[in-house]
């Protein structure tokens, strides 16, 4: 079911796009296109390192944005980009699979059994120059539609949140997000 929904919005991404304000600035939030290799690229490329840190980690900028522009309508994930002109300012990577080994094992060592039909990953990265202006918060909305029209109303962290990473911590908190153990959170929506 969620794979149709997938493919189809593969086709036809429009139901996922948004115009939205962040500091006076007009920009489009939509999902990723074929077309946005080069733009992902240069956002993967000017993150900073303490920005990669929290997010995804070292793999190659040019390996990372094709692995996601192959997978787009296909298996199990949705990107939201935000769109500053030519640039990316911020990226939402969703994704609806709940592997074994990663979230769904955390949560139950918690006691916690996460349902594979409602929940979705959720890992938002904004661009160091877009930060502590208010477009994590921007992506909210968009994000939430894009989690719902997937079916799904149960929203965990993508990898987690590392305990030294104060800012997202207290932005999923203002989200409704709560504390799981030491390195997840989560809200229903
Ligand atoms: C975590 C992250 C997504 C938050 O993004 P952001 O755009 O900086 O977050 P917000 O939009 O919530 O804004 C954060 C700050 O801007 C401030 N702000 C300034 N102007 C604002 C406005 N107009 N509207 C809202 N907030 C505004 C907020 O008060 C907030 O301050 P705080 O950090 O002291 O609490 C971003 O910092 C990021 O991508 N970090 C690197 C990757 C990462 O950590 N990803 C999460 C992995 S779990």
């Amino acid at each position: 079911m969620s794979t149709t929904v997938i493919a189809a919005l593969a086709a036809d991404p429009s139901p996922l796009t948004r115009t939205i304000t962040v500091d006076g600035a007009g920009l489009t939030v939509r999902a990723l296109l074929p077309g946005d290799g080069s733009a992902l690229v240069a956002f993967l490329a000017g993150l900073s390192s303490t920005s990669r840190r929290f997010w995804h980690g070292d793999t190659s900028h040019e390996a990372a944005a094709a692995d996601w522009i192959e997978a787009i309508g296909r298996y199990d994930k949705v990107r939201l980009v935000a769109v500053d002109g030519e640039d990316l300012a911020g990226v939402v990577d969703l994704s609806l699979s709940l592997p074994e080994g990663f979230e769904i094992t955390r949560y139950a060592a918690h006691g916690i059994h996460l349902d594979e039909e409602r929940t979705a990953r959720f890992g938002p990265c904004v661009a160091d120059a877009w930060q502590g202006r208010g477009l994590a918060d921007a992506l909210i909305p968009p994000a939430w539609d894009a989690i719902r029209l997937l079916g799904r109303d149960v929203v965990v962290l993508f990898g987690g949140v590392h305990e030294d990473n104060a800012r997202a911590r207290r932005f999923y908190r203002r989200h409704g997000f709560t504390e799981v153990g030491a390195v997840d959170m989560w809200r229903h929506l």
